[in-house]
């Protein structure tokens, strides 16, 4: 399988996506493509295969949003003035569970990184924060989303990942490959 990840397009094959939660499953099949090209509220990625360009096999939402200050652990905040940060909200990501575990989630996660990383650089954001089913938030922890404290107990858990981390990461990989370690 050759792996593409971009825009989804009005023709996509959405209606045989299925990764097992209908909520996930609904909104890629009835609301992605109006809320993001009518109601400009939400922009979804689909990732497909080459050979069969239009089947999504996963997808992620990107929007923006901001969060009340105070919802942040206190030493991530200090010495921010008293607003609500501006930051991208990873707002679904699912994978059709006929592909699963063959890294798409992984694909999928590091190109919203990418798109975050290059809004970062126009527009103020601070981190990306996405609202994690319970039993997901390892999946998503070990790529540095850190449980935002004082969340409810149930439901699910916001979790958030500081965008410079993100960028210093990238650099000192940069930096290592350079110095061919
Ligand atoms: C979560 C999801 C996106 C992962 O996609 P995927 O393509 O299967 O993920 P990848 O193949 O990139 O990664 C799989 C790895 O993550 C691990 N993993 C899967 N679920 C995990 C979890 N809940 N906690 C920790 N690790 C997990 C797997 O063991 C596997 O590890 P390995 O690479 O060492 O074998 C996919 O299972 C999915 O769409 N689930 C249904 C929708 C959903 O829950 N979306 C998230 C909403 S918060």
């Amino acid at each position: 399988m050759a792996i593409v990840i971009r825009r989804l397009e009005e023709h996509d094959e959405v209606e045989s996506f299925d990764c097992g939660d209908d909520a996930l499953n609904n909104y890629l099949r009835r609301h992605a493509w109006t809320n993001q090209e009518k109601s400009s509220i939400g922009v979804s990625y689909a990732a497909v295969d080459e050979g069969a360009p239009r089947t999504v096999l996963g997808y992620f939402t990107l929007a923006m949003a901001s969060v009340p200050r105070d919802a942040f652990p206190k030493k991530y905040v200090r010495g921010l003035p008293p607003y609500a940060l501006p930051l991208i909200l990873l707002a679904r990501l699912a994978v059709d569970r006929r592909f699963a575990g063959r890294g798409l989630g992984h694909a999928l996660i590091s190109e919203a990184l990418r798109i975050s990383l290059r809004v970062a650089n126009e527009v103020g954001c601070r981190c990306i924060i996405t609202d994690a089913y319970r039993d997901r938030a390892n999946w998503y922890a070990q790529y540095g989303f850190v449980p935002i404290e004082g969340a409810a107990e149930s439901g699910p858990q916001r979790m958030f990942l500081d965008l410079r981390t993100v960028r210093a990461a990238l650099r000192r990989g940069a930096a290592m490959a350079r110095r061919g370690t």
